[in-house]
Formats: structure tokens, C-alpha cells, sequence
């Protein structure tokens, strides 16, 4: 079913705002999305009605909102058809659930013999926490390459595998390219080499359907704040199986099941808690995620396939109307079915700032820069790009203006 990104608009209060004497356009939602009011009135609803620490006390408002929590975990868990909320661990985002599995899994697990491969068009935050953890333990990292319309090079993908291969991390969809990898044959390509998979979902679990029992994926991680939840909350999906078998991240309440104090030693003994607590020290986020469950429910209301296709027509539309603007460069695979809703382009003689800065001057949000991810425009010898991110409330109107825009531009 197509979705109906008027009626969508209606739920989503900031989209009435006006920048600079224009109605907002908001073409940034790569970098985060807004925010539906039923989002917003269930956050202010926790903190009106249930408002209380989790998993704590026995007074009842503690045990409903450990109730909402925990809901929460379940809620997330179904949305990606992971077994159980074991499998859900709620952390501040992608970032933080990337540097989990390097820290929990990795610094446990990677030594001095062993490869990690990743490819040169992660996210900074998939790329960072491998070049840190290899510094301190030794392993080699290699980088897979991408080909020149943006999609993943299969072939020295599949070359750079050896008997020392251990992880592989790579994400679902390009944030610069918007380019889907083809998951299910990277995790046949992994598991066939005996390495594990983790798959950064911040830009695909937020637009298509994920289901991580089909990827057979072994780590997922993905951002509330990128799929209309609040920011701060995000997961990190895990085989119970790996989970069970890792070190905790960070120490605290919450993540034990007993510290004993043993006099005759002069020190505590400490058993952990069950999945997914084990990996949430201290207080959680309760509220956001009590806001992510909200989003996720919104979402499912709309459908994951018509987010899809909406996103596929939209972005189709706009490379076609691209096309008019005569100094504009698009980068990136030209086959729409490919890629998600996302589209890099730049403009002949003009910084990528320059041209956010002018579409802003109408009202029009986009992103511009290296978008965190550099060794990709390296590998395209740009310094920066612009880009533009689509939605579900994003309308083939607001593309109509955009271009007007840019031609605006490009006779300025
Ligand atoms: C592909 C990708 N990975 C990771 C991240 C980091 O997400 P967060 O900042 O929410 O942790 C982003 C954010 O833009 C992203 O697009």
C-alpha cells in the first residue's frame, strides 16, 4: 500500500514551522529525523504518569515503568524479528552499540593473528572503534573496496578473506550513496570463512524492512533517533548464543546479579546479570525508550514496505528532475532499486556549505560536508559533498522546490 505522506505530515508538528519566511523542507534525515506527536506525547506522558527508576524498587510506579521498558525491548525485538528481548540491548546508538561489541567482544577476542575486515564506506563510527581496538591488541584491519558508481567492490570484498579472518562489519546502506549491500551474500560470505558479521543498520533499519533471522546477521546496530524516535536511544541486536559468551561493556548496578564481599581475599566477586541487563549498566534511558517503542509502533502502522517504496519514488523522482540542473553532479549508482533514499551531489564550482547555505537561505535542510564518512569521499577524490535525505513525510512538492532552488543557484 502507497503511504500517504500528507496525511503523515499532519502528525508531525515541527513540519508547520517556517525558516527564514519559507515552509520548512526538511532533507536532512539522514543525520536524524523528526519527531511524530505521538512520539512526543508519549515521552511526556512517561515523565507525567509512570516516571520512576527501573528494575529497582517494588513501589509501583517503578514496576510500570519497568513494565513500559521492558515492553519496549519486546516491542524493538519484533520490529527486527530478533528471538527475544535477550537479543535487545538498548544503547545511546549506533556508535555506542559499535563500540560495545569492539570493546566486549573484540578486545576479548582480536589478537595480534587475527583480521577484521570493514570497507571504505563505513561511517566514521565504523571505522574508528576497529582502528582503536587494533592499535591496542594488534590485529591488521582490512578494507574492502567500492567501486566507482558507490556499490561494494564483491570481488576484492571476498579476496581480502583468509584463514585469520574473525569479524567482518560493514553497513546495511551507505549514509553518503544511500547503496544497499546485498547482506544475506555478505553473511554467506562471512559465515562461509568462519567470521562473524556485524552490520551497521543506522541507515537501513529506518527505511526497509530488517529482519535479522533472514540476514542471519550476528550484530546489528541502529539509531532511535534516524527511524522518528528520540535521540540517545539506540540497540545493538545480538545472537543470545555470542552474547551470552561476552564480557560486559560497562560496570555498574543494574548489570550484576550479586557483588559479593569476600573478607578473606580483601576483594567483591561479581556475577552478572541476565540478556540484555548483562550490557545496561546504570540507570538505562528509560523514556527514550519508552519513545523509541512509540516510533517503532508509528512505523509499523505505516508499513516498512511502503516506507520503502515511498523513499524508491521519491528519490527516483528527484534523480530524473536532477537531470535539469546542468551544473549539477550526482553521485553514486544511477539505478534507483539499488539504493536507499539518499542522493550526494555537488555543484560545478561551489563548496557543498555554499549550497546548503543557500537552500537554507528558502527553508530547505540539507546536509553538506564529508557526512562522517571520509575515506569514502577520499576514495572519490571530493573534499565534500552535499546530500539529501528522504522520509515519509517528504513530497515529490518539496523536491519540485528544491530543484527550483538549485536552478536558482546555478543562474546565481
Ligand atoms: C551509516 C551510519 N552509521 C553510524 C552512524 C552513527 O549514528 P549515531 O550518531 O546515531 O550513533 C550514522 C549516523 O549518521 C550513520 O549514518
Amino acid at each position: 500500500m502507497m503511504l500517504d505522506p500528507y496525511k503523515i505530515r499532519e502528525d508531525f508538528p515541527i513540519l508547520k514551522r517556517k525558516v527564514n519566511n519559507h515552509p520548512l523542507i526538511y532533507f536532512d534525515n539522514g543525520a536524524t529525523t523528526q519527531k511524530p506527536k505521538q512520539v512526543l506525547e508519549a515521552i511526556k506522558n512517561f515523565y507525567g504518569k509512570y516516571n520512576a527508576n527501573v528494575h529497582r524498587a517494588v513501589h509501583t510506579l517503578s514496576q510500570e515503568a519497568s513494565e513500559l521498558y521492558e515492553n519496549a525491548h519486546e516491542k524493538v525485538a519484533d520490529f527486527i524479528n530478533a528471538g527475544g528481548m535477550e537479543e535487545v540491548i538498548f544503547v545511546r546508538g549506533t556508535t555506542e552499540a559499535i563500540n560495545l561489541v569492539a570493546y566486549s567482544w573484540g578486545l576479548h577476542n582480536l589478537g595480534e593473528e587475527d583480521e577484521v575486515i570493514i570497507s571504505l564506506m563505513e561511517h566514521h563510527s565504523n571505522i574508528v572503534p576497529w582502528e582503536n581496538l587494533s592499535r591496542m591488541n594488534g590485529f591488521r584491519i582490512k578494507y574492502a573496496g567500492v567501486n566507482e558508481d558507490g556499490t561494494l567492490d564483491y570481488e576484492s570484498f571476498e579476496n581480502l578473506f583468509s584463514s585469520r579472518t574473525r569479524l567482518v562489519c560493514i553497513s546495511h546502506v551507505s549514509n553518503v550513496t544511500g547503496v544497499i549491500n546485498e547482506m544475506k551474500r555478505i553473511a554467506k560470505i562471512a559465515h562461509d570463512n568462519d567470521a562473524l558479521l556485524l552490520v551497521d543498520g543506522a541507515q537501513s533499519v529506518p527505511h526497509m524492512p530488517v529482519d535479522v533471522k533472514a540476514l542471519d546477521v550476528d550484530f546489528l546496530a541502529f539509531s532511535g533517533h534516524k527511524l522518528l524516535g528520540p535521540t540517545g536511544i539506540g540497540c545493538l541486536y545480538g545472537k543470545q548464543e555470542i552474547l551470552e559468551e561476552m564480557e560486559p561493556f560497562h560496570g555498574g548496578g543494574e548489570m550484576i546479579r550479586e557483588v559479593s564481599y569476600n573478607p578473606a581475599t580483601g576483594r567483591c566477586s561479581i556475577s552478572w546479570n541476565d540478556l540484555p541487563w548483562k550490557f545496561e549498566a546504570g540507570t538505562p534511558n528509560v523514556c527514550g525508550g519508552v519513545g523509541l517503542m512509540e516510533a517503532v509502533k508509528y512505523l509499523e502502522g505505516v508499513g516498512m514496505e511502503s516506507v520503502k517504496e515511498h523513499e524508491v519514488r521519491l528519490t527516483e523522482y528527484a534523480m530524473e528532475r536532477l537531470r535539469e540542473c546542468k551544473k549539477v553532479k550526482v553521485y553514486g549508482p544511477r539505478d534507483v532499486s539499488s539504493k536507499c533514499g539518499i542522493i550526494p551531489f555537488n555543484v560545478d564550482g561551489l563548496s557543498s556549505h555554499d549550497v546548503a547555505l543557500f537552500l537554507d537561505s528558502y527553508g530547505i535542510m540539507i546536509r553538506s560536508g564529508f557526512h562522517c564518512a571520509q575515506p569514502l569521499h577520499q576514495r572519490f577524490e571530493l573534499k565534500s559533498t552535499a546530500r539529501v535525505s528522504f522520509y515519509i513525510y517528504n513530497t515529490r512538492e518539496e523536491i519540485d522546490k528544491f530543484i527550483e532552488v538549485l536552478k536558482e543557484l546555478e543562474r546565481f
